[in-house]
């Protein structure tokens, strides 16, 4: 009706995540932990990547099909070479009532401050950096590889100057970080910059996850709000991840990400495609369908959209509701670092 697929929950697919590398230079014990992601593990060869063009095309026929936002992951996607030049060309896709279209990136912005000129001037919309503690301890713990959190502020800090409305994630886990979401609340109170806090995820296997691990977004807030005066604002669109609050003060908003205590898979309008180009329909989706192989078999522009909608209208994954009702797969789930969160 409004040009948009409907899957089999008449949720409209609106959102396209594009990962564009699987690798990263962080290792984040719940993401990429050592144990797993050692010199030993596989990464994927240049030649297995979507090229460029591939990620173009795929991203030219979602927009004329009603997706109106793209999103850049990874692994970390500012590895990925030339990046800035994918976002040029995505620049200058349009929705077919001639809007422009968002253009987002999740980063941890160690390479962002060199990168940020690029990417303004490609067009990027916006920036969102994962930063999971201001306390250099609690951060390097979390990224495993000794990177300074004062480093992502500068970054951060750069980005906004620079005129990117920037947003933080921060996963929060149990007896690891709670301490640190006041800190980051004050930080970024007045900048602009919209820090979310996520309650930690079983995505994957590797991380060893467990529901003791997980703060509940609730107990977060009680903490904001026992500190500054808050209060809830409507969502952006349908199905956002986050739920939103401003300081009653008016020094800005925050974000709770809560895909455990309160699952969003309702209103999910968002797909995956990873970045040897299979297409999942969840981020806790055990299987992808393979792009690549339709387009390096020489498809057209029509079999290929009618592939992707196939894929879309059969779709029925609402992982986080059914873990909730205590009957989630748990087996064989894909890695976050694959999927691109
Ligand atoms: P906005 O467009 O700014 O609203 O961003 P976003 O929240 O859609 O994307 P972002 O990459 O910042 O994701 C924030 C957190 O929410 C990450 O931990 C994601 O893994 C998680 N997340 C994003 N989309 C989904 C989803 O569809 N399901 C679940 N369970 N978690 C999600
Ligand atoms: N649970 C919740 N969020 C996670 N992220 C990575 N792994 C997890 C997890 N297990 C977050 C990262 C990044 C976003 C894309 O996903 O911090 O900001
Ligand atoms: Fe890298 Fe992001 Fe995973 Fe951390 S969460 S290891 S920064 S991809
Ligand atoms: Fe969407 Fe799956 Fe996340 Fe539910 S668990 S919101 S269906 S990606």
């Amino acid at each position: 009706v409004d040009g948009h697929w409907r899957d089999t929950l008449d949720r409209p697919l609106r959102d396209l995540r594009i990962s564009v590398t699987d690798h990263c230079n962080f290792r984040c014990r719940y993401c990429m932990p050592k144990e797993s992601f050692s010199k030993k593990h596989r990464f994927l060869a240049m030649t297995e990547l979507l090229t460029f063009e591939e990620i173009f095309r795929i991203s030219r026929l979602a927009v004329a099909n009603g997706i109106e936002k793209l999103r850049l992951t990874g692994g970390e996607p500012l590895l990925r070479k030339g990046i800035e030049k994918l976002i040029a060309d995505l620049r200058t896709l349009k929705t077919p009532d001639g809007r422009p279209i968002d253009i987002a990136m999740t980063t941890n912005a160690s390479l962002l401050v060199r990168k940020a000129q690029a990417l303004r001037d490609a067009g990027l919309d916006r920036i969102t950096v994962s930063l999971d503690a201001i306390d250099e301890g609690i951060f390097q713990g979390f990224n495993d590889v000794g990177f300074p959190a004062a480093k992502v502020l500068e970054a951060i800090d750069f980005a906004v100057e620079m005129g990117f409305p920037v947003k933080v994630n921060t996963v929060v886990k149990r007896s690891v970080n709670e301490q640190e979401v006041l800190r980051i609340c004050e930080r970024f109170r007045g900048t602009g910059v919209i820090p979310r806090f996520i309650e930690y995820m079983d995505v994957g296997t590797a991380n060893g996850w467990r529901m003791t691990d997980v703060v509940p977004s609730r107990e977060i807030l009680n903490m904001i709000a026992a500190r500054w005066p808050v209060e809830p604002i409507n969502a952006h669109y349908p199905g956002e991840t986050a739920t939103r609050w401003r300081y009653k003060d008016g020094a800005g908003e925050f974000g709770l990400i809560s895909s455990v205590t309160r699952a969003f898979c309702r209103d999910c309008s968002r797909a995956r495609l990873s970045m040897e180009g299979r297409l999942y329909l969840c981020l806790f989706a055990t299987v992808g369908y393979d792009i690549r192989t339709m387009l390096r078999g020489g498809c057209t522009d029509q079999e290929l959209e009618e592939a992707f909608g196939r894929i879309w209208t059969v779709r029925g994954d609402r992982y986080s509701e059914l873990r909730s009702l205590g009957i989630a797969p748990t087996r064989d789930k894909i890695e976050m670092s694959y999927i691109g969160g």
